[in-house]
């Protein structure tokens, strides 16, 4: 049984891809009247989130809810964290109520981390800081395999703000695992050279153009003003040099799919021609979420035999 899910940098590929595989199990029940399994009967799951989110947390609590366990979201605006609780003292409150994993989402790079040397549950990271975000490198990899079948061998451009995103960071981790050609893009101020060391196979550009020469997949992100204490590239000229436009994908392979975690900011880093191109998955990524997560809860705490 896994303990818990705090990160890609640890898991073996092995483990990738017997979630991968059991989530594709998953991806039918999106399309049944009745989603409903019983897996998880009894169990609870409470999702801990310190900072916003509109896709991870509701896609857990679905994906608890499909398994039949319980899910109690606790967002820290409306938890007693407002009222000056100290992060332990929260999380053994949460603790004492006895639930089967806790799903926690924190601006503190390894907060997650913190929270799983405390508590003898099974934590899932659903963010953390600028460091790792493993459920979204899962399902934007279910993703990459439901349009190319396989990862190997695939060249991956992911392109924006790469210093503050720990999207791209897990998806690092993960693609580099299985062979994938992966370059980096963009501005100087939000690409440090030293993600070029993460694995073999990472190529770092300035040049969006660069980047998306023979691309298979294009994932673009966000840029994390929350995580800016300076704007590192002028707000005005971001699109112009870093913004995806249609144009652009004639430079990638013919049948190349464009990505992206959400929430995305049209005309910021991508047009609306290009959010709602047919090769744009981004909703698919939505869908997948909930699969993903499933196959996720399910190896932690589906065979646990306490409650
Ligand atoms: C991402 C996140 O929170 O790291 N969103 C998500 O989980 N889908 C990316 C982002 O906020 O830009």
């Amino acid at each position: 049984m896994m303990k818990g899910l705090l990160g890609i940098e640890q898991l073996e590929r092995d483990e990738i891809e017997a979630i991968l595989a059991r989530a594709k199990d998953f991806q039918p029940l999106q399309n049944q009247s009745f989603k409903r399994l019983d897996t998880l009967r009894g169990k609870m799951i409470v999702n801990l989130f310190f900072e916003a989110s509109t896709r991870t947390r509701t896609s857990f609590e679905i994906a608890a809810k499909r398994l039949g366990a319980d899910a109690v979201s606790i967002t820290a605006s409306g938890s007693s964290v407002s009222k000056g609780e100290s992060l332990v003292d929260t999380l053994n409150t949460l603790a004492a109520m006895r639930p089967n994993a806790i799903v926690m989402r924190h601006a503190a790079s390894g907060a997650p981390y913190f929270l799983a040397r405390h508590l003898p549950i099974p934590i899932i990271n659903a963010g953390d800081g600028a460091h790792e975000h493993p459920t979204q490198a899962l399902l934007d990899a279910r993703t990459i395999l439901d349009n190319r079948g396989q990862l190997e061998g695939l060249r991956v451009a992911i392109i924006g703000d790469i210093a503050h995103s720990r999207v791209a960071r897990s998806n690092v981790h993960l693609l580099s695992k299985f062979g994938v050609d992966i370059v980096l893009c963009g501005p100087a101020s939000l690409l440090p050279a030293e993600l070029g060391q993460i694995a073999p196979g990472v190529t770092l550009t300035n040049d969006i153009r660069e980047a998306i020469r023979g691309a298979d997949v294009i994932m673009m992100l966000r840029v994390q003003l929350e995580r800016q204490h300076e704007a590192a590239f002028p707000a005005g000229e971001y699109f112009q040099f870093y913004g995806l436009r249609l144009d652009h994908l004639a430079l990638a392979k013919p049948d190349a799919i464009v990505m992206h975690p959400g929430p995305i900011n049209r005309g910021r880093e991508l047009s609306s021609e290009v959010a709602d191109f047919q090769r744009s998955v981004i909703l698919n990524q939505v869908e997948n979420g909930i699969a993903v997560r499933m196959a996720v809860l399910e190896r932690m705490i589906g065979e646990q035999t306490h409650c």
